[in-house]
C-alpha cells in the first residue's frame, strides 16, 4: 500500500476527521429543494483547516444526489466562468432531456476578467435560469461552490447572492456553499451589499480532537501492515494538535519512515515530525505571513512572548504604541487570518507553529 496521506491544499484526505455531519444539513437540503436552510452554507476557517476539502465533500454529495455543479474559485472574473460553466451545463442537458431541444443558450458571452456589466447580468440570470429550470424538471438542481471568497473584490460575490436570492425566489432549485478566512465572511456578511448570505448556515472550522486524530493513524498503519508502537501514535497525534495540514504532513512522513523501518523509533517519529513542522512553516505560516508589513511583524513578535493568548493592552505597552495603533493592526491581522479574537481585548494565533517560527527569528 502507497502513502495514503495527502499533505497538499484541497487534497481529498484518506480519512476525514471531525467533521461527522457536518454536512447533513446540506445533504436534507438537497432533499427538500428550493429555499431549504441547508443549501446556503458558509465555510470559514484558517489555513489548512480543511475549507477547499469540505467544498469538494459537498460537491461530490451533489453529484451522487444527481445534482449538477459549478465550482469556482473567487478570482477575478469568476461570475463569467460560471456563466460560461452554466450554458454548457444547460446545453449538454437540453439535448439529451427528452421532449427539450436546445442547441444555444443565451448566446452572448460573459466578461471573464471582471465583474459583469449591468446588461450582462441580465443574460447570466437568464443563462441560470434556463439552467435551472431543466434540472428543476428531472428532479434535482445546481450547486455552486466558491472557494476563497477573500480573495475577491466584493462586487462578484454581491452580484452573485443577488442573483441566487433571485432563483430562490422563483422557488428554482439552487444551493450555494462558500468558504474563506472567517473575517473576510463576518465583513461579507455586515455589508449592506450581501444581507441575503446572512441566512446562510455558517460552519466555523476547527481542529479534530487529538484522540479521533490517534485512532485514525492507528488504523490507517495498520491498514498498511505497519504495526507502530501505541506510544509512538499518540506521540505523533498529539504533535498535530488536530489540525487538518498537520495531520496529513505528520501521517506522510511517519509513513516514509515506516517504509524504511517498520519499527518506528521515538527517534525517527520525532524526525519525522520535525520535518512536518519545517513543512507547515514554509507552507502554511510563510505564506500567511508573505504581505505581513515590518509593523505587523512587530505585533507578532509582540504576541510571541506570551505563552496561548496576548491582551492588546500588553502589546501596546510592550511596542510602545497608541492602543489606536494597536486595534488597526490586530484587525489587519484578524482579516488577513494570521490572528484571531480569544475573547473581549485578546487576541491568538490562528496557525499552529507561528508562534514557533516567530520564536525561531533573529531579532
Ligand atoms: N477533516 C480532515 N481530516 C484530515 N485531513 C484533512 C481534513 N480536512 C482537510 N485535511 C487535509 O488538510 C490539508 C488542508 O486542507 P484544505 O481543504 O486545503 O484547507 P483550507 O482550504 O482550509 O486551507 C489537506 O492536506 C487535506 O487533505
Ligand atoms: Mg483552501
Amino acid at each position: 500500500m502507497e502513502n495514503p496521506f495527502v499533505p497538499t491544499a484541497g487534497s481529498t484526505p484518506p480519512e476525514l476527521i471531525g467533521r461527522k455531519g457536518v454536512l447533513d444539513e446540506f445533504s436534507y437540503g438537497m432533499r427538500i429543494g428550493s429555499g431549504a436552510p441547508g443549501l446556503l452554507t458558509i465555510f470559514t476557517g484558517a489555513r489548512g483547516i480543511g475549507k477547499t476539502v469540505m467544498l469538494s465533500e459537498a460537491e461530490d454529495l451533489a453529484r451522487e444526489a444527481g445534482w449538477a455543479v459549478v465550482s469556482e474559485t473567487a478570482t477575478p472574473g469568476f461570475m463569467g466562468r460560471m456563466g460560461e460553466s452554466m450554458r454548457r451545463l444547460g446545453n449538454e442537458l437540453g439535448n439529451t432531456t427528452p421532449g427539450r431541444k436546445i442547441t444555444s443558450l443565451s448566446a452572448a458571452g460573459f466578461s471573464i476578467t471582471t465583474a459583469l456589466p449591468p446588461e450582462e447580468q441580465v443574460g447570466w440570470r437568464e443563462t441560470g435560469k434556463q439552467l435551472l429550470q431543466l434540472l428543476a424538471e428531472q428532479g434535482t438542481g445546481l450547486i455552486i461552490t466558491v472557494d476563497e471568497i477573500h480573495a475577491t473584490d466584493r462586487t462578484e460575490i454581491s452580484q452573485l447572492a443577488a442573483s441566487v436570492q433571485h432563483f430562490i425566489r422563483e422557488g428554482l432549485p439552487i444551493g450555494l456553499v462558500f468558504a474563506g478566512l472567517p473575517s473576510a465572511v463576518s465583513d461579507l456578511l455586515n455589508e449592506g451589499v450581501a444581507t441575503f448570505l446572512r441566512r446562510a448556515d455558517r460552519i466555523d472550522l476547527h481542529a479534530a480532537a487529538v484522540r479521533d486524530v490517534e485512532k485514525s493513524y492507528a488504523k490507517l498503519f495498520a491498514e498498511g501492515g505497519f504495526d507502530l508502537d501505541p506510544r509512538i501514535v499518540r506521540m505523533a497525534a498529539q504533535a498535530t494538535g488536530g489540525y487538518p495540514f498537520l495531520i496529513q504532513l505528520v501521517g506522510y512522513f511517519l509513513w516514509r519512515e515506516a517504509e524504511l523501518d517498520p519499527e518506528i523509533t521515538e527517534e525517527a517519529a520525532s524526525a519525522a515530525i520535525a520535518h512536518a513542522q519545517k513543512r507547515n512553516t514554509r507552507v502554511v505560516v510563510q505564506a500567511a505571513l508573505s504581505n505581513a508589513s515590518g509593523r505587523d511583524m512587530d505585533f507578532l513578535k509582540a504576541m510571541a512572548q506570551d505563552e496561548a493568548s496576548s491582551k492588546t493592552l500588553d502589546l501596546a505597552s510592550r511596542m510602545e504604541a497608541t492602543s489606536s495603533t494597536v486595534g488597526n493592526q490586530r484587525a489587519r491581522l484578524i482579516d488577513a487570518g494570521i490572528i484571531e479574537s480569544a475573547g473581549h481585548g485578546v487576541v491568538r494565533f490562528a496557525i499552529p507553529g507561528l508562534r514557533e517560527y516567530l520564536l525561531s527569528l533573529p531579532e
